[in-house]
């Protein structure tokens, strides 16, 4: 009984927010229900000019999956696929039960929460518009990404047909959508691979700042910000733009790239930091301020340098690469341990923008001649992705593509 009363009382803690979700959650049978917590509330809109998941913050858990057509699938049941999925996701971001389970019930897996900040994004890749017959609609932007040096690409974990990024704020919302998305792919398609990964929940920080990686760094300072006029631009196809029907819609590189902790763990906190060129406690570039002041380039110190001639900025910035710039969204992945027994950890590194011709290829380029950086990665799998505008009402993902 006592114990009731205090778990009750947590959870009344929580409630801070409305009553946004579908469901409530009681602690015990006999609490009386009360309001989700703001984290589980928080819903994400399906329908706009963009797809949700770009600009989203990205959530505490992603799924990535790519999916392959079937022998004999075309346009009409890919046109179908997309159909089912949109409306799927449509629902599940409203915090709404699918199909999933015998006779169209729902798996009952995301049951008691609420959205808790679900988005769901569909892309295709080149491969997709051969298969389909839509050979004349495939953007010049999907041509194949160049191979760089440092590749070590497993095929079977890169590419795909149909790309799926499913994030949440909560484990369970997040494995029900993927669940209740592989089981509409039905015979249409099938998955091809699937990544796994993982920010920072919301909350675990006293207030909310820049996530950090897995080598302890703040990663995200000088992404572009939306308040900036040319941040569409950047990231967004615009209307009126080539092909039509990606109108609103960006282009996504993503990188697998594992992380060579024990050797980055090995070095000096002056070490770390001279690779990056920011500092590791708070983000703010060596060349002076706080993590949001603008790097000074050019500043030297006894005539040093304060950010390395190879520093990671430095030959990542937009001022050193004709201004290609992209929105990095990534998601931080730990898949267990190798057979030397460094962790198999790193980064599903995720690039939107208008192209990749002025945002991943050249500053990759770059980085792959040798910032201070790469002697610490590898770059495992890869995939480039054409992810059209968001639906308006009563329209499914890429209905601009397929009808
Ligand atoms: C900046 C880490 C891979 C492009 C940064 C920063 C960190 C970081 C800590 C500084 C903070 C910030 O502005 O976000 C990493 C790690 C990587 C990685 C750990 C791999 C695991 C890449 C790749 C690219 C890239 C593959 C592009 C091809 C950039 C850009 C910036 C940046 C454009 C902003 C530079 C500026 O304007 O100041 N990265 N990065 N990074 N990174 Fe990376």
């Amino acid at each position: 009984r006592l114990l009731g009363t205090a778990s009750a009382a947590g959870v009344a803690g929580l409630a801070l927010g409305g009553a946004g979700g579908a469901y409530a959650h009681a602690a015990t049978r006999e609490d009386p229900p009360t309001a989700l917590s703001t984290l589980g509330s928080r819903s994400v809109p399906f329908h706009g000019a963009h797809q949700a998941g770009i600009t989203t913050p990205a959530q505490a858990h992603g799924h990535l999956v790519a999916f392959d057509l079937a022998p004999g699938a075309g346009r009409k049941e890919a046109a179908a696929l997309l159909r089912r999925w949109s409306d799927a996701a449509r629902r599940m971001m409203a915090g709404e039960p699918v199909k999933g389970g015998r006779g169209g019930a729902d798996t009952g897996i995301a049951l008691d929460a609420g959205p808790s900040s679900l988005t769901v994004t569909f892309g295709f890749g080149r491969t997709f518009f051969g298969r389909t017959g839509l050979k004349d609609r495939l953007p010049r932007e999907l041509a194949p990404l160049p191979d760089f040096s440092a590749d070590v690409l497993d095929k079977k974990r890169s590419d795909g047909d149909l790309w799926v990024q499913v994030g949440a704020d909560d484990a369970l919302v997040a494995f029900h959508a993927l669940r209740a998305l592989q089981r509409e792919a039905g015979k249409t398609a099938k998955p091809r691979w699937q990544m796994n990964g993982f920010n920072r929940s919301p909350g675990a920080t006293s207030h909310p700042m820049t996530v950090r990686n897995l080598m302890g760094q703040v990663d995200g300072t000088n992404n572009p910000k939306q308040s900036e006029k040319d941040f569409a631009e950047k990231v967004f196809v615009p209307e009126g733009g080539s092909p039509e029907w990606m109108a609103g819609g960006s282009y996504v590189v993503l990188r697998r790239i594992r992380m060579l902790l024990d050797d980055w763990d090995e070095r000096s906190l002056a070490e770390q930091e001279k690779v990056i060129g920011r500092r590791k406690s708070d983000g703010a570039p060596l060349s002076g301020g706080k993590e949001h002041t603008k790097p000074d380039l050019e500043k030297r110190a006894k005539g040093t340098l304060a950010i390395a001639a190879n520093a990671h900025i430095r030959v990542a910035a937009p001022e050193t690469n004709g201004d290609a710039a992209m929105l990095r969204r990534p998601f931080s992945f730990h898949d267990g341990f190798r057979d030397d027994g460094a962790p198999d950890a790193g980064l599903l590194f995720l690039a939107w923008q208008a192209d990749p011709l002025r945002g991943f290829v050249p500053v990759q380029r770059k980085l792959d001649r040798g910032d201070a950086l790469s002697p610490f990665l590898r770059h495992e799998a890869s995939g480039l992705f054409a992810v059209p505008g968001g639906p308006r009402e009563g329209e499914y993902v890429g209905q601009r593509l397929l009808e």
